[in-house]
């Protein structure tokens, strides 16, 4: 700690009457004290301002209203101060002098008496001691000052690093914006780059197709003009093909953004894949050893057996171009359960699930291939040999049915997809694919067939070809008018509708008001995508959906086929009939 300031230690001296000042500034000054006489009391409190050690004053100098202003100093002190007082007294005979002196002690806080006379050695001695602890609060003071210093410094600190601290968190919120805003961009410019394959492949695929359609029209209306008919058939089986490839590619596509209409039943996958192996086989050649791994106590599915078929067909199709040069098919079915954290990873409902694995011993795939394979037109294959849409129907499919589909696969060390469909509990599975045609007897002339279709060239079309196979057709372009059809005309067998309808009464709606007049009313929906969920999970019985597009004799085939069933029923209900 540093040594007193200047004037720090001087004994201020006020005995403005008479001699005692001089004196006790020579006692002091022998003692080695530093004695500073102060002729008035003003003088005296600007000495006290600057700094004192101590102070000796003369009682009679303070008498009356002379003290005021000094106890106003001492009140006035900082907390470490308290300036040690030394009154000088003398033998007083006025009888209110002792009581003013104490009170006078007790203002000054820490002040004591010598009496007059003075000695020089009771002088020196508590002159010095009065130092002595003005010194001790000199030190007291210093040590507050460096603590208020420290504490200070310490506030400093804290503020710059809380401030510098602020400035990290505000750069690092900055940069988590930024990189979000980037992240986001980066989103909508790889969907914007998969919205450009998307519409360009299709755009590309069709192009090819309707080429090869109008292409075959435009022969065929030349050939009809001059009156040729050689060849009409060719281009016509042309115009055909190049329609019904149209028509898988957008089965595909509808399958990829889980639109298609969906015909889900209780499936047992083992029965379908049993059905499918004479045809996989023939599918993937003799280099490729087909080995199916069935397991025995496998659960139902509620799958659209097509669909599922066709993913399957997929599969081992991509298995195949796989392997080029030969090599194991494998296709396995297996009960799995998914508890809470697959569920949740997987984005699908807690519970038991059916999986259809079919794994090769091909080239595999790298992480960016598997990245993208469910990419609809993401394809590695040479230009014209895949569409890339295989996979994407697969996933879109295996999603709309309430499961997911997943790849596994090393470059070189073959691939597996595993595709895992919701367990189906209730209701026995099956395997069958729609009534079995030949088995239906020819129907009777007369039959009646409603057919509400807003599109005019379908609805020509297929009441056409019913009439032709001996149908009575009766059309309506919306739900109003068939509604009044079928109140005007008494016998109406098989109700053909579309479902998505003008005129604020839908496919739904005409078939419900129609089977509320006529139990036994056949109901076939046929539809394209949009209204599928008018349509979608179990439909009452003795309602049907086709999906857009068919052929209209498959329409026909499809009407014979719900009539004949329904003949099978009357007969049962009413034996003899
Ligand atoms: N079993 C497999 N082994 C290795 N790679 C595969 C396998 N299955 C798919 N892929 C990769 O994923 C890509 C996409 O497959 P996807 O079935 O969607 O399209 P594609 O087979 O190329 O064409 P498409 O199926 O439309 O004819 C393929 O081009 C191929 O690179
Ligand atoms: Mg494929």
């Amino acid at each position: 700690m540093a040594g007193p300031k200047a004037g720090e230690e001087r004994i201020l001296i006020l005995a403005p009457i008479g001699r005692d000042a001089a004196t006790i500034g020579d006692v002091l000054r022998r003692a080695g004290l530093q004695g500073v006489v102060c002729p008035d009391l003003p003088a005296l409190l600007d000495s006290l301002r600057a700094g004192a050690g101590a102070a000796m004053v003369a009682e009679e100098a303070l008498f009356g209203r002379g003290s005021t202003s000094l106890v106003e100093w001492v009140e006035a002190q900082p907390p470490w101060s308290d300036l040690p007082f030394i009154v000088l007294t003398s033998k007083q005979a006025r009888p209110e002098v002792p009581v003013w002196r104490k009170s006078l002690l007790a203002k000054l806080r820490n002040a004591s008496l010598l009496e007059r006379p003075l000695d020089a050695l009771g002088l020196s001695s508590a002159a010095e001691s009065a130092v002595r602890s003005r010194r001790r609060q000199y030190e007291v003071q210093a040590y507050l000052s460096e603590r208020a210093l420290a504490a200070e410094t310490l506030k400093r600190l804290v503020a710059e690093r809380t401030s510098e601290l602020e400035a990290a968190n505000a750069a690092l919120r900055l940069e988590m914006e930024q990189r979000r805003e980037t992240e986001e961009a980066l989103r909508q410019s790889q969907k914007m780059e998969a919205v450009g394959q998307l519409t360009g492949g299709l755009a590309h695929d069709f192009n090819n197709l309707l080429t090869a359609i109008v292409g075959s029209l435009e022969m065929i209306k030349v050939r009809v003009a001059q009156g040729r008919s050689c060849e009409l058939e060719r281009f016509l089986s042309a115009a055909h093909e190049g329609a019904m490839r149209a028509a898988a590619l957008t089965h595909r596509l509808l399958a990829f953004s889980r639109r298609q209409t969906l015909d889900p039943r209780p499936t047992d996958l083992n029965r379908l894949v049993a059905g499918m192996e004479e045809l996989i086989r023939r599918t993937v050649g003799p280099a490729i050893d087909v080995e199916v791994i069935a397991e025995p106590d496998l659960w139902a599915s509620l799958v659209d057996q097509n669909q599922m078929e066709n993913a399957l067909l997929n599969l081992c199709i991509n298995a195949r171009d796989a392997m080029p040069d030969g090599g194991r098919l494998t296709i396995e079915t297996a009960n799995t359960t998914f508890d809470d954290r697959v569920a949740r990873e997987r984005a699908v409902i807690v519970g038991d699930y059916v999986v259809l694995c079919v794994r090769d011993t091909g080239v595999g795939m790298g992480p960016d291939v598997i990245a993208h394979a469910f990419d609809p037109f993401y394809t590695t294959k040479p230009m014209g040999q895949g569409t890339g849409l295989g996979l994407s129907m697969v996933y879109g499919f295996a999603r709309q049915s309430g499961g997911f589909a997943r790849i596994e696969s090393e470059v070189g060390r073959g691939a597996a997809v595993n595709v895992h469909l919701p367990r189906h509990v209730g209701g026995s599975a099956s395997a069958d694919v729609g009534p079995v045609l030949d088995a239906v007897p020819p129907l009777q002339a007369g039959a009646t067939v409603l057919v509400v279709e807003d599109e005019p060239m379908i609805r020509m079309l297929l009441v056409e070809s019913l009439r032709e196979q001996g149908f009575t057709a009766v059309e309506a372009e919306d739900g109003a008018s068939a509604l009044s059809v079928l109140r005007s005309i008494a016998l109406v067998d098989v109700l053909v509708t579309d479902v998505g309808l003008p005129g604020g009464v839908n496919g739904r709606q005409v078939a419900e008001a129609a089977r509320a007049e006529r139990p036994n009313l056949e109901i076939l929906f046929i539809t394209g995508y949009a209204e599928s969920a008018v349509v979608s999970g179990h439909l009452p019985s003795r309602m049907h959906v086709m999906t857009k597009p068919f052929v209209p004799e498959a329409l026909v085939d499809r009407i014979r086929g719900l009539m004949s069933a329904q003949r099978a029923i009357i007969r049962r209900v009413r034996p003899g009939t």
